[in-house]
């Protein structure tokens, strides 16, 4: 008797991505089933059950791998940096742009201005972009709002990308990214002032709206200061939401040992992460973001602690951080790239990272591999090899995607 399923591949190559002692837990000539939204299969084909299926394809020794995650970005923003790059190529830095009032705070100006239409009709063009190269799973941040309601209104069109595209989005509140304009001139510190507000209003008002998965900080000098960023850990906590970071981006605060002592899902950028810091990241099973695009389109040079991390066994993610200031590039494929090229990952390092490690950045321990249980999230790539993948710049886009089951090919 023979098991019925929704959809069968065969004649596939698998990189499933599990531990299986072979580069890319890789499997040959194996056969994938799909039912209900789940992978029931993804195996050998010798010594599989016997499939019935109501669609079947045959990949002709095509490569599967699981649906890629992009655990990082900032995709719905009003706006762009154009005129900024320009005076960044003239040499003004980012961090000088920031302090006189460019920089995040401008994007902050068109995301208020724009309405809730425009931002979601922008956000989706980005979004199509990355969902082409063969994402499933996208992580959106909030951030440019810094007001309730502007905040408010980039998680609903978050939400709403997650419900018209064929993507599993999950939001993260970022209302402690930067300073808001209104809030320079306040008497006393205004951080301290604006992180009141954060804590106290908008963290238990997004909670309250089912509108966040998270809640992200920006701990760097020109965002805020350990102390500042422990608060809203705190606040998210009370609010039972888990904790994220922007830390160690630009210089060494100490952040990722804080997020990491309030359990983080992750700590992302860690380009100054001290290799004496790498250890203390390790008992809280936080995911190493790696954002190889800001480091790339800021020219930074300073590289995070790869060696160290590979060495404590710490997932590395890898994302694009998709923004108009740091990382104007929405290709997951291109970040695994720099990634290899800039931070020495290797090219199974960097699937992995775009994969299962991008999905444990998110709690979402059911994507991210090809084995029986997993989610259906699958793309099918017409390569020899999956280090194809990380090699060629924009010589590859899956010719099937399956998301939760559903082809969308
Ligand atoms: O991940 N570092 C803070 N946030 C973004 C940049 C945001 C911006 O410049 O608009 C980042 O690099
Ligand atoms: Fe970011």
């Amino acid at each position: 008797m023979s098991q019925h399923c929704d959809c069968l591949l065969t004649n596939v190559h698998l990189a499933t991505g599990l531990q299986n002692g072979l580069p890319y837990g890789e499997i040959e000539s194996g056969i994938l089933a799909m039912h209900d939204g789940r992978i029931v299969y993804a195996g050998p084909a010798k010594g599989a059950p016997a499939f019935s299926a109501d669609k079947h394809l045959d990949c002709q020794e095509a490569w599967a791998t699981p649906g890629l995650v992009d655990c990082h970005t900032h995709l719905v923003y009003g706006g762009d940096r154009a005129r900024e790059f320009e005076m960044r190529l003239q040499g003004v830095g980012y961090e000088e742009i920031s302090r006189a009032g460019g920089g995040i705070v401008s994007t902050v100006k068109h995301t208020r201005e724009a309405s809730e239409e425009a931002l979601f009709v922008s956000a989706k063009k980005r979004a199509l972009c990355l969902l082409e190269e063969g994402v499933t799973t996208l992580e959106i941040k909030s951030g440019y709002g810094l007001e309730l309601e502007s905040e408010l209104k980039m998680l609903r069109v978050a939400r709403r990308l997650g419900e018209e595209l064929a993507l599993t989005v999950r939001t993260t509140f970022l209302g402690a990214h930067a300073l808001p304009p209104e809030f320079s001139a306040s008497e006393g510190d205004p951080r301290d002032e604006y992180i009141s507000l954060v804590c106290e209003q908008m963290i238990p008002a997004v909670a309250s709206a089912g509108l966040a998965d998270a809640v992200d900080v920006f701990c760097e000098g020109i965002g805020f200061s350990p102390a500042q960023c422990e608060r809203v850990f705190v606040a998210a906590q009370a609010a039972g939401l888990p904790i994220k970071g922007h830390v160690e981006q630009l210089s060494d605060l100490k952040g990722a040992r804080l997020a990491a002592s309030y359990g983080a899902l992750s700590v992302d950028h860690i380009e100054y992460l001290a290799e004496t810091d790498v250890a203390a990241i390790k008992s809280s099973g936080s995911v190493a973001v790696l954002l190889p695009g800001a480091y790339y389109f800021l020219n930074e040079q300073q590289k995070p602690p790869v060696a160290a991390l590979r060495e404590h066994h710490i997932p590395m993610a890898v994302a694009t951080d998709l923004n108009p200031g740091t990382s104007p590039s929405a290709s997951l494929l291109l970040a695994m790239n720099q990634a290899a090229v800039l931070f020495g990952l290797t090219p199974e390092e960097a699937l992995r990272g775009a994969t299962r490690n991008g999905a444990l950045a998110l709690g979402l321990t059911n994507k991210g591999l090809l084995a029986a249980g997993m989610d259906a999230d699958v793309a099918l790539w017409d390569i020899d090899h999956p280090c194809e993948l990380s090699y060629g710049v924009n010589m590859n886009k899956p010719s099937h995607v399956w998301q939760g089951g559903v082809c969308r090919a």
